[in-house]
């Protein structure tokens, strides 16, 4: 089982589609057991999978809110929740695929769970007693470090971070290595490493984009995908219908930008042999 988490601080940045067309084609093209793990509130990537009629059907019984046991409205803690009452399994009959859909109040987590002891390590806890069975697992989380993300990064086995080559990376991503570095020493037991840089929304007609890139290569901080995803409107458009491009679009660009991806990050993880 492998698993990795889709991180950037930044926002906007194509960690959710990066998640959501690479889990799809992982688990229709590559016949790979794939989790969708939704750890950020705004619940992007659940969206993607499910209506929100379907989501509003299981909010109260069944997202990683009550995966993380955060106070559900009246009621306690429920710490015996198991992991699996919140898996949907093949959403949209999508083959292979499963998901643990994220909810709104996942905003209040850090809250939620001040006094809990060992609070980064609920969801490694549920993962590893329910014994899951998957190839891979594929978390997205939100733009910051807090709680969600630490309870992702303490299970994962690789950080995937999307990047728009602006001007932000160059200052961004030393500081995201350097914090994952300062985490991983209080939390011995983490083995989390960078696997790559993917880049992403990149406009040909926009010189800085080429420098960035270049720049970025250049400095090896953190290792760069040579695919890189360039601006793809089909890309945002397959989420009014719930599906992924993948599903709806799967010639156009960005999805075959993200076929070559999904084959460079098997081929990077066979290679590594962890
Ligand atoms: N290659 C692309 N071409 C065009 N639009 C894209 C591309 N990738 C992502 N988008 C669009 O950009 C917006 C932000 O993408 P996305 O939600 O994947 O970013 P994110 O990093 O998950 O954002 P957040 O930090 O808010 O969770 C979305 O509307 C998405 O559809
Ligand atoms: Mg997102």
């Amino acid at each position: 089982m492998h698993t990795i988490s889709f991180i950037n601080m930044k926002g906007g940045v194509g960690k959710t589609t990066s998640v959501v067309e690479i889990a799809t084609l992982l688990a229709t093209e590559f016949s790979k057991k794939v989790l969708v793990i939704d750890l950020d509130p705004q619940t992007n990537a659940t969206l993607s999978f499910i209506s929100l009629k379907q989501w509003e059907k299981i909010k109260d019984t069944g997202t990683i809110a009550d995966v993380l046991g955060m106070n559900r409205g009246a009621s306690s803690r429920d710490e015996d929740f198991d992991i699996k009452k919140a898996i949907i399994k093949s959403p949209q009959g999508i083959k292979n695929l499963d998901l643990i859909p994220s909810h709104l109040e996942l905003t209040f987590l850090d809250l939620d769970l001040v006094s809990v002891p060992a609070r980064e390590s609920v969801l490694k806890n549920k993962i590893d007693n329910a014994g899951l069975n998957y190839d891979y697992i594929l978390i997205d989380c939100p733009p910051n470090l807090t709680l969600a993300p630490q309870n992702a990064l303490i299970i994962s086995d690789y950080i995937v971070v999307p990047v728009t080559p602006e001007v932000y990376p160059a200052i961004g991503l030393p500081l995201l290595v350097n914090r994952v570095q300062k985490w991983k020493k209080s939390f011995r037991d983490c083995n989390v490493e960078f696997l790559g840089v993917i880049f992403t929304k990149v406009d040909g007609r926009y010189s800085v984009h080429a420098q960035q890139m270049d720049a970025l290569r250049k400095s090896k901080i953190i290792p760069c995908f040579s695919t890189i995803v360039k601006q793809n409107a089909p890309l945002g458009k397959a989420v009014a219908e719930s599906k992924p491009a993948t599903l709806v679009y799967p010639h156009c660009n960005g999805v075959e930008a993200y076929r070559s991806l999904a084959n460079e990050i098997i081929q990077k993880i066979e290679d590594d042999g962890k």
